[in-house]
């Protein structure tokens, strides 16, 4: 049993069959859940931090294995520069505050995204996170911060046409294997299933290769207000959805 933040719901995880192995959440609706409150945008994000706490000990709960969370992505830049620093500082925070209760519940924190731009102290709170959980597999947490998808193709493919000049990479030898093992994270499982929070319904440049066949579902309930029930009750949903992956099967009952 996971010790729940302060304040969690009480009830008990539902049994679930077919809990998918990946999530990835795109954390949305902190600054119109702040705004709708009179308060300002970046108060929204300081109430996302219980919400992730609370998911993060849902998703252990039912045994999801692998979790990625948008927290800032290669946009987010475009942002005011006061909401940039409160971000900034905020997500540096968290990870400082969080860290050690997140070790103890056996998650395993990863970093995906670029170096350029982002504050050291984000990337040096980052790594210290990294190295203090490194041995843990519980529940992979990845934070995808100064993350964009077409920044991590982009870059993959930089490494390519590196190692096609120096003459270690053949072009004829190039397949979707050669790009996945140049992502960030080469060893993560596609992703099952994407949640957004917030109403919206876009992908926003978030994993665009390892969500090529993941299940959406779009939560009208803004982040600030989500949690290890809401979590629950997506992959619910999820669960109950037929999957393809591009193959077909003819229902016809026979003649
Ligand atoms: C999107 O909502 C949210 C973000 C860009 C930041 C997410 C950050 C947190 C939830 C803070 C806690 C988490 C970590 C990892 C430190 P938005 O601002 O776009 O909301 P809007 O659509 O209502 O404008």
């Amino acid at each position: 049993m996971i010790t729940p933040p302060p304040g969690a719901g009480k009830n008990l995880a539902p049994k679930i069959d077919g809990v998918p192995n990946h999530v990835a959440i795109i954390m949305d609706g902190n600054g119109r859940w702040a705004n709708s409150r009179g308060l300002p945008r970046t108060e929204g994000h300081r109430a996302g931090e219980y919400a992730l706490m609370d998911t993060i000990a849902g998703a252990l709960e039912i045994g999801v294995k692998h979790l990625t969370v948008y927290a800032f992505s290669t946009e987010n830049w475009k942002r005011s520069p006061k909401e940039v620093s409160f971000l900034m500082g905020y997500s540096r925070d968290v990870l400082r505050r969080r860290r050690d209760e997140l070790n103890e519940w056996g998650v395993g924190i990863h970093w995906w995204g670029r170096r350029p731009r982002l504050w050291k102290s984000v990337i040096d709170e980052l790594e210290v996170a990294q190295e203090l959980t490194a041995s843990n597999s519980k529940l992979h947490f990845n934070m995808a911060v100064n993350y964009g998808g077409r920044a991590e193709i982009a870059d993959a493919m930089r490494q390519i046409a590196g190692e096609v000049a120096e003459g270690s990479l053949k072009p004829k030898g190039i397949t979707e294997d050669t790009v996945r093992r140049r992502l960030y994270a080469p060893d993560s499982p596609d992703v099952d299933l994407l949640i957004r929070t917030g109403g919206e319904q876009r992908i926003s440049n978030f994993l665009l290769w390892q969500c090529a066949y993941a299940e959406f579902a779009f939560n009208p309930v803004p982040w600030p207000e989500y949690g290890r029930e809401e979590l629950w009750n997506d992959i619910l949903s999820f669960t109950g959805r037929e999957r393809r992956f591009g193959g077909a099967i003819d229902k016809v009952a026979p003649q």
